[in-house]
């Protein structure tokens, strides 16, 4: 079996740094018929939307297996684990709390604790109730003040105990693939709609900020954006134009108001009539200091001019993921520099997601994933090397702990470090977690030893 390897004195091997397994609420947990349903049961059940037409009605049983789960989790060695929390399990469509719902989860963080694994909670990974869905859902504004009632709720439930609370997961797609791509929840096609969403979506993360930080004032507070650098398929100017309208429109669309308060100026104008209604305030409710930036990053990107537009060529040659990403790793590195420089600055980072799908085989009870420990030899190598360029990053979490539901992919896409069986829910360590395994007990041992 390969292994996970560092250089000897790189600083992720040192006490500080957090490392982690990361799952999402809707990605594993089933139990749908103890919560409310959202935007992604509606859209599991609209036929030609999932890939093998599935459903989160099951997924991985989490809410059954949770204790499972977690011992599974603490035998990696880890020191942290991040979730996200269904916001249709902690509040009912008339607005009340389900309380044996927000019961999972304080369950769930007080046994962490116990076992010394810290929680680094998401508060949304796209798991919008159906019932606000019905009001318009991330195009109305009221969902932003819904969203900060929400997140109250839980704070005041779990407040200290959790060591990080990330607002949002990736509004990238919550917006763009959700109301203007239309190839996730609710699967709407309106760039209007798109830009309105990302706005009130951001608007949500700001207005949430203060209240999380009030009854959790000992726990870091942030949000979690998917970044992927973008590069011309030709060296012509209307394809340079594309890429540089992607970097800005995908990545810098969602960053730059955080840290700036402003929107990005766009290569390629939007219309009068696409840009987002922004009330008197907006941008500075937004734009208050977070304390980190997680960051999710899979692969790069490459476009090409379409209309005076942008648009991406699926890469073709090998290394590829089953989702048919390439692999590159170099680019989370140069996509934080390049983001670095722009912003002038950025605040610390945790990596809060990074893994790959890939064809995994069941052979014998095991399954030799190689192709996914290179993926993290070869990722990690790169958080090593913005750390030496000056890149503050706390912690990196391997997305993900089980193979699970993979949106729109259903579960033809395995990003787990365990595998699961669907048809038995038996869980079996492939060779990725065996490695980190031993690498996270072994770093561990060193950092114990070198305190002695
Ligand atoms: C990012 C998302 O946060 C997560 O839910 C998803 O499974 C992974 N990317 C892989 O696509």
């Amino acid at each position: 079996m390969k292994k996970i390897n560092l250089p000897k004195h790189s600083k992720l091997l040192s006490n500080e740094f957090v490392f982690g397994v990361a799952t999402s609420s809707f990605q594993i947990e089933g139990a749908a018929n103890e919560r409310e349903p959202s935007i992604w049961d509606t859209f599991c059940a609209q036929p030609g939307r999932i890939k093998d037409g599935s459903n989160g009605l099951i997924a991985c049983e989490h809410v059954k297996r949770w204790r499972e789960d977690v011992d599974l989790i603490a035998s990696l060695g880890v020191d942290a684990y991040r979730f996200s929390i269904a916001w249709g399990r902690v509040i009912n469509a008339n607005g009340s709390i389900n309380s044996a719902g927000l019961g999972f989860y304080v369950n769930l963080v007080n046994t962490l604790a116990t076992l010394g694994i810290a929680s680094h909670v998401t508060l949304y990974h796209w798991d919008l109730p159906q019932y606000l869905e019905d009001q318009g859902g991330w195009v109305n504004r009221e969902t932003a003040y819904k969203f900060a009632e929400y997140a109250e709720v839980v704070v005041k439930a779990l407040g200290d105990k959790v060591a990080s609370y990330a607002t949002l997961n990736e509004p990238f797609c919550s917006a763009y693939l959700s109301y203007e791509a239309g190839i996730h929840a609710p699967g709407k096609r309106s760039r209007k709609q798109g830009r309105q969403a990302a706005h009130n979506l951001l608007l949500a993360h700001g207005l949430a900020l203060p209240i999380l930080r009030k009854h959790a004032p000992k726990a870091e507070h942030g949000i979690v954006l998917n970044f992927s650098p973008c590069f011309p398929a030709s060296e012509s100017a209307a394809d340079q134009r594309a890429a540089a309208m992607a970097h800005a429109y995908h990545n810098l669309w969602y960053l730059q108001p955080l840290l700036a308060g402003t929107y990005p100026e766009l290569p390629v104008p939007l219309a009068d009539d696409e840009w987002p209604i922004i009330d008197d305030g907006d941008m500075a409710i937004i734009s208050q200091p977070i304390d980190f930036l997680g960051v999710n990053y899979y692969t790069r990107t490459v476009f090409r001019d379409k209309n005076g537009w942008f648009s991406d060529v699926p890469p073709s040659e090998p290394p590829l993921t089953t989702m048919g990403w390439e692999i590159y790793p170099q680019g989370l590195t140069e996509v934080l520099t390049q983001l670095k420089a722009a912003m002038g600055n950025l605040p610390p980072i945790y990596i809060t997601e990074n893994g790959a799908a890939f064809p995994d085989e069941v052979i014998d009870n095991q399954v030799h994933d190689a192709a996914r420990i290179d993926y993290y030899n070869g990722h990690l190598l790169a958080v090593h090397n913005c750390l030496e360029q000056g890149i503050e990053i706390k912690g990196y979490f391997a997305w993900s702990l089980l193979d699970n539901f993979e949106w729109a992919e259903g579960y033809t896409q395995r990003f787990g470090i365990v595998h699961v069986n669907f048809d038995n829910q038996q869980r079996i360590l492939k060779d990725s977690a065996r490695a980190l395994r031993q690498f996270w007990h072994a770093r561990k041992l060193n950092i114990e030893a070198a305190e002695v």
